[in-house]
């Protein structure tokens, strides 16, 4: 059985696929091993799909290669953008099911996954148009020589993604590997595979040659350490944790050097002036850290707020926090849903635990909100010691640490005192404290007067251990091309 019926609150029943999606079939695992899918709000068994081992990774790998070596290869830029385009169509006309068997399998908020699905759509759609719009270029060097300068694509890609933004970040993954003639061996995160195999069955709808997008779920260790070392795949795109990152560049290296972008974690400072409109900054605020449950590797997880308004600011953000609803992801009124799974939950409650033996004070929440399902308290700390974990770790759940500042140069300095550099944030009427503050952040991308707000056309990736290169954006091509020069020496040259 690659398929079984299921059942979400807001969709009614629909046949979720499970098997591995190769060569555009649904198939078994070779070693018919499982995982067990889990309904984080609940704590109950949804399903289990098939587990890739690492001959399922080699049965992909060969399927991405035959596409990529024969028929795609025919398929023109104008083609390859059509079908992108038409990926991301169908993602809207499925928009109510994408989004339900994402919030069933993630936790996260209805609401917030229709979003996520609107998002996917758009990104799918924009690299559609980008398929036929990338050039090469004509360089004179001499006039006995005509050179050129061409972009190809880089050949089978490996990309591993998480479970926070799980269609999302297949799409983001997707679009740009596939505008510029690659073609694709996904792996989906253990814990929420489901989205992205009903999202499967729209590849071979929009009329995508076999092999061309292949998507197996497994385990990280695993399917994912098989795709990492692989001899035969010429570059892996990496989402997830620091400590994975480093790995798989490790393993590129010990393997065949295929070429490795990575987008990591974060630990962001989101810093709020004494000018800001204050009711703007503690939304902006409460969405930097609780939104997707603080599980965003660009999550604002440390508020700085200037020191004349630190009380009124900090009284008024618990006041914000406490009013989010957090329950039931199909609830209209939710906010917060569960965090991911249980080994989430308890890296998360030991963080609390820490926070609290560190000396600092809970200002409001570090409970489990009720008996079942992954649910945790929205949690403020201040007086957070400067060594504290808690301050300087992501902790990746709905937890903050917020503290004062006197000056932008100590707002900046403090903003920049992390291993990390994915996003921060500025809030401030002032032009130029803006503008000064955001040149001198160290991070990927900075938000003025507001948080989270991401564009498929915006470039989006990390400083410092945040991460190597560029997703989104024009930029996200330069991660699935590589250059060719060709240099002609012209008859009757005189060299
Ligand atoms: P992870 O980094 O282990 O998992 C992310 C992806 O990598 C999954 O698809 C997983 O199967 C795969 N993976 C795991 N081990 C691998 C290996 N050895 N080789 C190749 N692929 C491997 O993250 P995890 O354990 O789910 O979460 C731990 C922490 O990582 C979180 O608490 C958070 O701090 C961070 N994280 C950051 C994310 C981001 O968006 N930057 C997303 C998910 C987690
Ligand atoms: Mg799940």
């Amino acid at each position: 059985m690659t398929s079984t019926t299921l059942s979400t609150p807001s969709t009614g029943k629909y046949e979720q696929p499970t098997g591995l999606f190769i060569n555009n079939e649904f198939v078994k695992g070779v070693d018919g091993k499982t995982i067990e899918v889990i309904n984080p709000s609940t704590e109950e068994l949804i399903c289990s799909v098939h587990e890739a081992t690492e001959k399922d990774v080699d049965i992909a790998v060969s399927a991405a290669r035959k596409a990529f070596e024969g028929e795609w290869r025919h398929v023109t830029p104008e083609n390859r953008g059509r079908l992108l385009v038409k990926l991301g169509e169908l993602f809207e006309k499925n928009a109510d099911k994408l989004a339900a068997v994402e919030s069933l399998d993630n936790g996260k908020a209805l609401s917030m996954a229709k979003v996520d699905v609107n998002m996917a759509a758009s990104t799918l759609r924009y690299y559609g148009g980008w398929a036929d719009k990338v050039e090469g270029k004509v360089v004179h060097t001499n006039n006995d020589v005509f050179a050129y300068v061409k972009k190809e694509p880089i050949g089978v890609c490996g990309q591993i993604i998480p479970w926070n933004f799980p269609l999302l970040m297949w799409a983001w993954k997707i679009g740009p590997a596939v505008a510029t003639g690659n073609t694709i061996v996904m792996k989906t995160a253990e814990q929420t595979p489901l989205s992205a195999l009903v999202a499967s069955t729209l590849i071979k709808e929009a009329g995508f040659p076999p092999g061309v997008i292949n998507n197996i779920t497994g385990l990280g260790r695993i399917a994912g350490a098989a795709i990492a070392s692989h001899m035969d795949i010429d570059k892996v795109a990496f989402t997830g944790s620091t400590l994975i990152g480093r790995q798989i560049l490790k393993a590129a290296a010990g393997s065949n050097l295929k070429k490795v972008t990575l987008e990591l974690g974060g630990k962001s400072p989101n810093i709020i002036f004494a000018d800001a409109d204050i009711d703007d900054a503690i939304s902006w605020a409460n969405f930097g850290i609780f939104f997707n449950h603080g599980q965003c590797c660009c999550a604002g997880s440390r508020i700085y707020v200037q020191e004349s308004i630190y009380d009124k600011f900090l009284a008024r953000f618990k006041e914000r926090a406490t009013q989010n609803v957090v329950g039931n992801p199909f609830d209209a009124n939710t906010f917060q849903g569960p965090q991911v799974s249980q080994l989430q939950f308890d890296r998360i409650m030991e963080y609390i635990e820490h926070g609290k033996q560190s000396g600092a004070t809970l200002e409001t929440g570090g409970k489990r909100k009720g008996d079942k399902g992954y649910f945790i308290e929205p949690t403020i700390f201040s007086n957070v010691p400067d060594d504290a974990r808690i301050g300087n770790e992501e902790i990746f759940g709905p937890v903050v640490t917020i503290s004062k500042f006197k000056d932008a140069d100590e707002a900046v300095r403090i903003g920049n005192d992390s291993n990390y550099g994915l996003a921060a944030a500025v809030h401030t009427k002032d032009l130029n404290t803006a503008i000064r503050v955001s040149n001198d952040l160290r991070a990927g991308t900075v938000w003025v007067n507001n948080y989270n707000q991401l564009h498929h056309a915006l470039p989006f990736g990390g400083y410092k251990e945040s991460g190597i290169g560029r997703e989104l954006g024009e930029e996200a091509l330069a991660n699935y091309t590589q250059t060719k020069t060709v240099n002609i020496r012209l008859a009757g040259s005189i060299f």
